[in-house]
């Protein structure tokens, strides 16, 4: 399919984003994003209540997406949307609303993987990496190590066994009374901290995966019994404890990569999903990357954690590679006798 006169809008609602984003011939012109912050006083997301506000919100997002991009909605070629993984709930409503829309329109639908939307996310800008890399996937509820050999062709080399990245960040924010999502509070405070205060379990899983299940009890055990000796042990070394935990979590992500780089010999690596926001971990990515002569990439914020505008450049090329659902606007219905 060619290249030219490509419109996509894309949405995303696989968890607590509602997203909504509109690509034309592989450039984003719009990606407009409403997070949930209902779920902090639960610290965590409550899928029923996900579900209810993306419904809620879906429309607005959506209508801002197309107003901003300047672009007519009959000229749209495609809706995409986020299939999975994610809340069934959360993910229903954006099936389903880029389905009617697509239907009413009569144009086709592109199905996307989240995942492989976070790892696309290097894509979407200019400085955009070349292929072969590698990208270190870690978000909320994955952490892989992703062997991409073109948009289409990703391969995972190594993931978590148990917790992921995030979650690794959030427990522990949550173990030190920071409200959900803990992990960019925990950004914060570790830059006010010392990284080495403090030790806890690294983990050595075999090959290229990942556990972070360990670590969190490891933090929890060392905290009760901190916390028995003084009770305001954590209000006194947040910081340093933030620091410590970041460090740790970020040395475990930094030893597989290094190793994976070993192994496939591709030394441009990239960083994708909620916990590439993390600066302590971007700073890593440029520090190894100059030690260790690698070419890399980090995406803009706004596409590390969850966004359309990753599903639009993930649609754009399943488009040009005619991966596209037609829906039959003509039910066919058969009698029952
Ligand atoms: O990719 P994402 O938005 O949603 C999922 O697909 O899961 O990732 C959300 C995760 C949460 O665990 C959140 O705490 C974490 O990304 N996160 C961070 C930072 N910003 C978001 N973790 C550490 N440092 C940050 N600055
Ligand atoms: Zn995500």
């Amino acid at each position: 399919m060619s290249k030219h006169n490509v419109h996509i809008l894309a949405i995303e609602s696989s968890c607590d984003e509602t997203s909504a984003s509109v690509l034309v011939d592989g450039i984003i012109r719009s990606n407009i994003i409403y997070t949930q912050t209902i779920h902090e006083k639960y610290g965590g997301v409550v899928p029923e209540s996900a579900s209810r506000l993306h419904i809620k919100h879906i429309l607005p997002v959506v209508e801002e997406a197309i107003q901003q991009s300047g672009i007519a909605r009959t000229d749209f070629n495609a809706i995409a949307y986020t299939q999975s993984p994610g809340l069934i709930g959360s993910l229903l409503v954006g099936s389903s609303f880029a389905k009617s829309f697509a239907q009413a329109l009569d144009i086709p639908t592109i199905a996307v993987n989240h995942m492989q939307a976070h790892v696309l996310s290097n894509l979407i800008e200019d400085t955009r990496p070349e292929f072969p890399f590698l990208c270190l996937t870690v978000s909320g509820g994955h952490t892989q190590i992703v062997k991409c050999l073109s948009p289409l062709n990703l391969e995972i080399i190594g993931e978590t066994i148990d917790d992921a990245a995030g979650e690794a960040f959030d427990k522990s924010a949550k173990m030190l009374g920071l409200p959900y999502p803990g992990g960019p509070l925990i950004d914060k405070y570790a830059k006010e901290g010392n990284p080495n205060a403090f030790k806890f379990a690294e983990p050595n899983m075999p090959e290229l995966n990942f556990s972070f299940s360990g670590l969190k009890t490891s933090i929890l055990y060392f905290l009760q019994k901190e916390k028995i000796k003084d009770p305001e042990f954590i209000t006194k070394n947040l910081h340093d404890l933030c620091a410590s935990i970041q460090a740790t979590i970020i040395k475990v992500l930094m030893k597989k990569l290094v190793k994976a780089t070993k192994e496939t010999n591709i030394k441009t690596v990239c960083i994708a999903g909620g916990v590439s926001a993390n600066s302590g971990l971007r700073e890593a990515i440029r520090a190894y990357a100059e030690r260790y002569h690698w070419k890399y990439h980090i995406p803009k914020f706004e596409y590390c954690t969850d966004n359309a505008a990753m599903i639009a450049i993930t649609a754009y090329y399943k488009y040009l590679a005619g991966e596209t659902t037609e829906l039959s606007t003509t039910a066919s219905a058969r009698s029952i006798q």
